[in-house]
């Protein structure tokens, strides 16, 4: 199957390091596609030259929405106030909803652009079934080493989930831990990501629409293999910089960092 890996990202000064990293993948996996939409009023030329370098023009779609003000996270603000990717993923679900042909089958991953990924993940979707959605381990997130789905005795259905965060949530588990046959976008037109839910809830948002907790399909060597990381760039430092630009003066005058 095609997989469709959506990935949001806004503009800071590590923007091009995390998508270069993340372009290698798709370079790797030849039946990737990626979607990526980016949190600002137009594409910019950083994201399409990335993806023309990457020689991923006929294998990617840039497509571009912001965030409105009200809901973007403000300079000091923590991250977590605030819901992120919303409405970039959203326009991606709609892109998807129009474009993909239905009568084949694809797998829709959301995919953070700071997260760190195996290849070997994309080789698990691949086993997603029509009407199903996958879920596999994440490490380093929510607390703990590795968040994971707990499995009944011969490992093909999901009995609950270990994560200390929340756990109440009807699916206690990250963007990163799950993908999509995308049969059941089309069949369930009224699954996407809102504003209007609680912090940590998105992933449940999407999930309550699309399927139960005894309809998800373990991957992963049955939840024991971890492919996929919930790592976070720290925030660049630019205290040097910013005493450059006092003086009129840049590091990066004429070069795309
Ligand atoms: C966690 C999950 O991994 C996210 O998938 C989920 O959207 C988020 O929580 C949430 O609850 O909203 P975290 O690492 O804290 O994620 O979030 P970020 O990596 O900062 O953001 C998720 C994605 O949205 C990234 O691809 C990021 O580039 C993008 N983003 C973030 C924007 O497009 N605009 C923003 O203003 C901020
Ligand atoms: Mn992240």
């Amino acid at each position: 199957p095609t997989i469709y890996a959506v990935t949001p990202t806004y503009p800071r000064p590590a923007q091009k390091a995390e998508l270069t990293r993340l372009s290698h993948l798709f370079m790797l996996l030849p039946h990737l596609h990626w979607i990526i939409v980016e949190d600002a009023n137009s594409t910019t030329s950083l994201v399409r030259n990335l993806l023309e370098r990457a020689g991923l023009e006929k294998r990617s779609t840039l497509l571009n929405i912001k965030t409105p003000p009200e809901f973007k996270l403000q300079g000091k603000d923590p991250n977590w106030i605030k819901p992120r990717g919303v409405e970039q993923r959203n326009l991606a679900l709609a892109w998807l909803r129009n474009h993909v042909d239905v009568d084949r089958h694809s797998i829709v991953f959301f995919m953070d652009d700071d997260n760190s990924y195996s290849t070997e993940l994309f080789a698990e979707m691949a086993k997603i079934q029509g009407g199903r959605v996958g879920v596999w381990p994440v490490g380093l997130v929510g607390g703990l080493m590795v968040e994971r789905p707990l499995l009944n005795e011969d490992r093909t259905q999901v009995t609950g989930f270990n994560a200390a965060w929340r756990p109440e949530r009807p699916f206690p588990i990250d963007m990163a831990a799950f993908a999509i046959s995308m049969d059941l976008f089309i069949r369930n037109p009224q699954a996407m990501f809102s504003y209007e839910v609680q912090r940590g809830y998105q992933e449940s948002e999407i999930l309550r629409h699309l399927t139960t907790r005894d309809q998800l399909q373990p991957l992963a060597n049955g939840c024991r293999d971890v492919l996929v990381w919930h790592t976070r760039t720290e925030k660049t430092k630019l205290n040097a910089e910013e005493a450059l630009l006092k003086k009129g003066q840049r590091s990066d005058g004429g070069l795309e960092v």
